[in-house]
């Protein structure tokens, strides 16, 4: 297998390198080719994304990815050089551009209790479109100011004083999400697929997405659906998480999601993640790149390591993939390399070494 790895910035460097060594250690035979990713090119290239890396992922089979600094646009073009301000180039998170350019329409993230095992379940979020489809303006020319002039308060502001979202779903785009989560639900012998949307308030947009989920679960007739407003999804996931096994979001809705179910588990430094399409992946942990904690060696490397196991597991290596959960696990529980987020006082080395000890 060909993979690449773009450890990005930030922290991204340091908990890939610390990782990486786990995946010969378990016996997987990948071939490991760098490649260049983040912050650092935004500032030389006005890109994030060198045309080299897209090269680089066209040749291989998947993806890892360390972490990459993404930025708010005022920031972003602010701290470009002088040379290639006002050129009008956009910063575009690379992920995004990762995810929409690749088709990688499943985001999954699990959310297992590693402490006590009381809970397992995952969140797939949709990656392509919804809210987060680039639909989003300030100022608006017709026929967005026509769609919301009489609104009171757009009345109020005016067109150059409101700004709009657009939710895009399409019935490709949720049909395909929707079979990933039924067909996910299945392997992982899960008997609930919950659907968190907000059928009280959009309500057009809320019904389409119930009809096609009511279609597509006459063929899966093994798995209960249920269709929640995602604010209560939050509570649950809090109150009870044992209740859910799989959890289908639109875009927002599931970044959200999935930061909650890090914290539910214990924080972002044990949250890894797939984003997978039908043509290709990359995996990566949930967090950030964290820019102020980088060369510090305080990052949780734990993160980064479950997802170089959810790659065994998509390549087809189960058995490896589980002897790496099961040795992230017996470190947690041991408690006596963990890094200080878990609590503890080790590097992002020593809580590698860790876990390469136990396998
Ligand atoms: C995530 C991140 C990204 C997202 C950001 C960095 C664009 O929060 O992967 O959850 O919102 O998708
Ligand atoms: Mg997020």
């Amino acid at each position: 297998m060909d993979i690449a790895v773009l450890p990005g910035d930030g922290i991204g460097p340091e908990v890939v390198e610390a990782a990486l060594p786990v995946i010969g250690k378990v016996g997987l035979d990948w071939n490991l080719q760098f490649g260049d990713v983040g912050w650092p090119f935004w500032l030389s290239d006005g890109d994030p994304v060198p045309d080299a890396t897209w090269k680089l992922l066209e040749r291989t089979d998947s993806c890892l990815l360390g972490a990459i600094t993404s930025k708010p646009a005022r920031e972003a073009e602010s701290e470009l050089p002088f040379a290639l301000q006002g050129l009008d180039r956009k910063f575009i998170s690379p992920v995004i551009q990762l995810r929409q350019r690749l088709g990688l329409y499943a985001n999954v993230r699990p959310v297992a209790d590693i402490h006590e095992g009381r809970f397992n379940f995952a969140v797939i979020r949709e990656n392509t479109e919804g809210l987060y489809a680039g639909f989003d303006y300030h100022g608006l020319s017709n026929p967005l100011w026509e769609l919301v002039k009489d609104h009171p308060n757009a009345a109020q502001s005016g067109a150059d004083n409101s700004s709009v979202t657009l939710r895009l779903q399409t019935r490709a785009g949720i049909d395909r999400l929707l079979r990933f989560g039924f067909e996910y639900a299945v392997s992982q012998h899960h008997q609930l697929l919950t659907l968190a949307d907000k059928p009280n308030v959009l309500r057009s947009s809320s019904n389409f997405l119930r009809s096609r989920l009511e279609i597509m679960a006459e063929e899966y007739p093994g798995i209960e659906t249920e269709i929640l407003n995602v604010d209560a999804v939050a509570l649950w996931m809090v109150r009870r998480p044992e209740r859910f096994g799989v959890i289908v979001a639109e875009n927002m809705f599931g970044d959200i999601l999935s930061d909650l179910g890090a914290g539910v588990m214990g924080g972002l430094g044990l949250a890894s993640s797939a984003n997978l399409g039908d043509h290709g992946s990359y995996f990566e942990p949930v967090h950030g790149s964290a820019p102020g904690m980088a060369k510090q060696s305080k990052a949780n490397p734990l993160a980064m390591i479950l997802t170089i196991s959810q790659l065994a597991d998509h390549l087809g290596n189960a058995e490896e993939a589980e002897r790496i959960r099961k040795a992230v696990r017996t470190v947690v529980r041991d408690g006596t390399a963990l890094t200080y987020d878990l609590g503890g006082r080790s590097t992002t080395r020593e809580a590698a070494n860790a876990v390469l000890a136990v396998l």
